[in-house]
């Protein structure tokens, strides 16, 4: 399989209207839009249109149909084209497969065999999806997301004390199509109001467990936090599954949703208010570590001839799979 062959989300659910939307993936030029306001029946097809290649996102919706705004030509989802000015033409659009779950628009080259990733989130209460994106190529975003040793440095909340580090475990297993890391340490310093949020003591163990898939590249993260006397776990916990969309070779879309698992204030009536504090500290640490990845001097993906860290081997182990599994080759 080739990039596009696998499922990819390409926009916030929320973010189609009634207007068809240019999306830009794998450095492809889509459009996406919807049949009709508010129905479940989308279209997904290349941005340009095979009678003199006007752009088709320029256009409008009309009668479940993307109509071209050059010489109206219309267009079913299914791509099947008609020309108001010739009949008897049979054209078609290069059209993709595409659907809404989890509150995000994904697309995949049609007819391609690629499964759509399964997230388990039975339990857990959404929290919130978010789209941001990171002036890095795939693999130099990913790296970012596999690894905590930056914690201490770029995130605001989520993670481990610089002085701390040495104690920190991290475990890493893979299959072929998965890689595994398990961290375990003292969670940094939090300033008060979010221990009662997140409903932690300090100096809690911080558990951060994570997996990585390749098809498409996406990891589901497992975070939660245990009273370090007992090893009892806490009772709230974060489960955020975040998918890496190349835009281009420069640039890569990161979709996170992200869920919790016990409603922490539910006596109180104020569940919904604590999700969206729970979704600005996710929106938070992912705004941080974007910014870092916009300022890295050397971008290259190449692993070589660079010296890594002890939390740096899953690096190396998803640059494999994302060659063989994600872009299908060797
Ligand atoms: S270019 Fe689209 S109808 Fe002519
Ligand atoms: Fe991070």
């Amino acid at each position: 399989m080739a990039e596009l062959d696998h499922w990819h989300p390409v926009l916030l659910a929320d973010e189609l209207g009634g207007k068809p939307a240019p999306v830009r993936v794998c450095d492809r030029e889509l459009v996406v839009f919807r049949a009709s306001k508010g129905e479940a029946t989308l279209g997904a097809f290349a941005d340009v249109c095979p009678h003199r290649g006007m752009r088709l996102s320029e256009g409008c919706v009309e009668a479940g149909r993307l109509v071209c705004p050059y010489h109206g030509w219309s267009f079913a989802p299914n791509g099947e084209g008609r020309s108001p000015a010739t009949p008897a033409a049979r054209p078609c659009a290069d059209a993709f497969d595409v659907v809404e779950r989890f509150g995000l628009i994904w697309i995949k080259r049609r007819g391609s065999s690629a499964t759509f990733p399964t997230i388990d989130v039975s339990g857990y209460h959404l929290v919130g999806k978010t789209r941001h994106r990171a002036d890095a190529p795939l693999e130099v975003t990913l790296d970012n997301f596999i690894e905590v040793e930056h914690t201490p440095e770029v995130h605001a909340l989520l993670g481990y004390p610089r002085e701390r580090m040495p104690e920190v475990i991290c475990e890493v297993t893979s299959t072929e199509s998965s890689v595994r890391v398990f961290n375990e340490g003292p969670q940094k310093a939090l300033p008060r109001p979010l221990y009662t949020l997140l409903q932690i003591e300090p100096g809690d163990i911080f558990i951060d467990d994570w997996t990585t898939w390749f098809s498409p590249v996406y990891t589901v993260y497992e975070q939660y936090w245990l009273d370090p006397a007992t090893r009892q776990q806490r009772p709230n916990a974060l489960r955020i599954a975040i998918f890496f969309v190349p835009v281009t070779a420069e640039q890569t879309d990161i979709f996170a949703i992200s869920y919790a698992l016990a409603p922490p204030w539910e006596r109180y009536g104020l569940n919904a208010f604590a999700y969206l504090l729970t979704r600005a500290f996710v929106v938070l640490e992912l705004r941080r570590d974007v910014t870092l990845l916009g300022k890295l001097a050397d971008k290259k993906t190449e692993l070589r001839g660079r010296t890594l860290s002890r939390f740096d081997k899953p690096l190396g182990l998803a640059r494999k799979r994302i060659e063989s599994i994600y872009r299908g080759r060797g």
